[in-house]
């Protein structure tokens, strides 16, 4: 089955999850690090499987449980959350281990059977608050609803005082390491962060939320899991602070300037304009789509309270990269932000007008009215661009209270 050994976690939990080295796109989310789909194996008197890992990697989870106990000792399998990379070997799993149960929420029984054609009885459907003994240790599972599918759920090992939680708080970082403390911070910084934007931040009220329950159902957490990334022990609330900021979206002077360009044109009415919200004392970043992924854009907006948008139009439309930029960032409903247009053109200007529409759809109030330039921006073109970069920042100002 190959060398995978499985990692020792506590007495009764181990690893037993895949390492993505290569994963670099991750349905349109650049994965510059890789990924891990972690799968952790509790030995008690029930044999328990929580999660298992994309189907391309089934062979390395199989071979990490197998260093420990034979894959058909395993008694139930708690299905997490029904996305595939959590779920793509489960039905082999399932058809090799012949477990005696296999638990996931009411609505993750019905994703599996969509997704897998499941018969009625493989699925035992649990509720928040429900809880399954596994001889010395308990499992009790909490519906996380829309975190980020109507399906998921997290999972507390109360002896090992582990929480399962699936993608929450999870990054995708593909590492040797399993422990936050084992990592940079910086790294987990932003990798962390990088998964909130792109994953989480249209569920953002459902977080704030979560975060609340977790508070109120008093929990000792000492490991939290997640199917992403390293296990947090050294810094849970930390990690929990950052998704509580995350969620709200709090007025930042902070600015992102997102352009494309043909021939420089819109690219030096972004640095104009940069150069108006920086004396203004706005922190910028200036975004080229020909250097900048969408995944990464993202991420900066989440940080951010104003985006300045500026495509040059061809063919009577905006850049097709900057569509794709938009469409991508419309569906993340990024909150709290405020505007600005900007665009060259040679002889029709209908980019100005595309990005106009984008961000009302997505309720970001211009700031300012629109700058449009024909071919070249001259010395007053770049001027106005400053101003506009000036009246954003001011306005950016007063809105934080600043
Ligand atoms: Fe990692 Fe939503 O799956």
């Amino acid at each position: 089955m190959g060398s995978y050994t499985a990692e020792k976690i506590t007495d009764k939990v181990y690893w037993v999850g895949a390492i993505d080295w290569g994963v670099r796109d991750f349905h349109g989310y650049l994965t510059s690090r890789g990924s891990t789909y972690n799968a952790f194996l509790v030995i008690d008197e029930k044999v328990t499987l929580i999660d298992t890992v994309k189907k391309p990697f089934e062979k390395e989870m199989l071979a990490r449980i197998s260093s420990v106990i034979a894959p058909e000792k395993i008694d139930y399998i708690i299905s997490n959350h029904s996305e595939m990379d959590h779920t793509g070997c489960l039905p082999s799993v399932i058809e090799l281990v012949k477990p005696e149960k296999v638990f996931a929420s009411t609505m993750g029984k019905k994703a599996l059977a969509s997704h897998f054609f499941f018969d009625d009885d493989v699925i035992t459907a649990v509720g928040s608050g429900d809880s399954i003994s596994l001889g010395k240790s308990s499992i009790t599972f909490v519906e996380t609803r829309m975190l980020h599918w109507p399906d998921s759920m997290v999972s507390y090992l109360d002896t090992e005082k582990m929480m399962f939680s699936q993608d929450g708080f999870g990054m995708h970082l593909a590492s040797t390491e399993r422990y936050d403390d084992q990592l940079p911070s910086q790294v987990l910084l932003e990798e962390s962060e990088k998964y909130y934007a792109n994953i989480l931040l249209p569920f953002s009220p459902m977080v704030t939320g979560l975060i609340k329950k977790l508070a109120e159902l008093n929990l000792d957490i000492q490991l939290l899991c997640p199917d992403h990334g390293p296990i947090w022990r050294s810094d849970i609330g930390g990690i929990l602070q950052r998704w509580e900021k995350w969620a709200l979206q709090k007025c930042s002077l902070k600015a992102v300037v997102m352009y494309d360009t043909m021939w420089k044109s819109t690219g030096y009415l972004a640095d104009a304009i940069c150069d108006g919200l920086q004396s203004q004392g706005i922190s910028v970043r200036v975004m080229s789509l020909d250097s900048s992924h969408r995944s990464d854009v993202a991420t900066a907006v989440l940080d951010a309270g104003a985006l300045i948008v500026g495509s040059p139009t061809i063919n009577g439309q905006m850049f097709p990269r900057m569509a794709d930029v938009l469409t991508y960032l419309k569906g993340l409903k990024p909150k709290n932000l405020i505007g600005g247009v900007f665009g060259s053109y040679g002889w029709s200007g209908e980019a100005v007008r595309d990005v106009e529409q984008y961000l009302s759809d997505m309720k970001i109030p211009l700031a300012v009215p629109s700058l449009n330039v024909n071919y070249v921006p001259g010395e007053d073109d770049l001027l106005k661009a400053r101003e506009l970069g000036i009246a954003v920042g001011r306005e950016l100002k007063e809105k934080c209270g600043e």
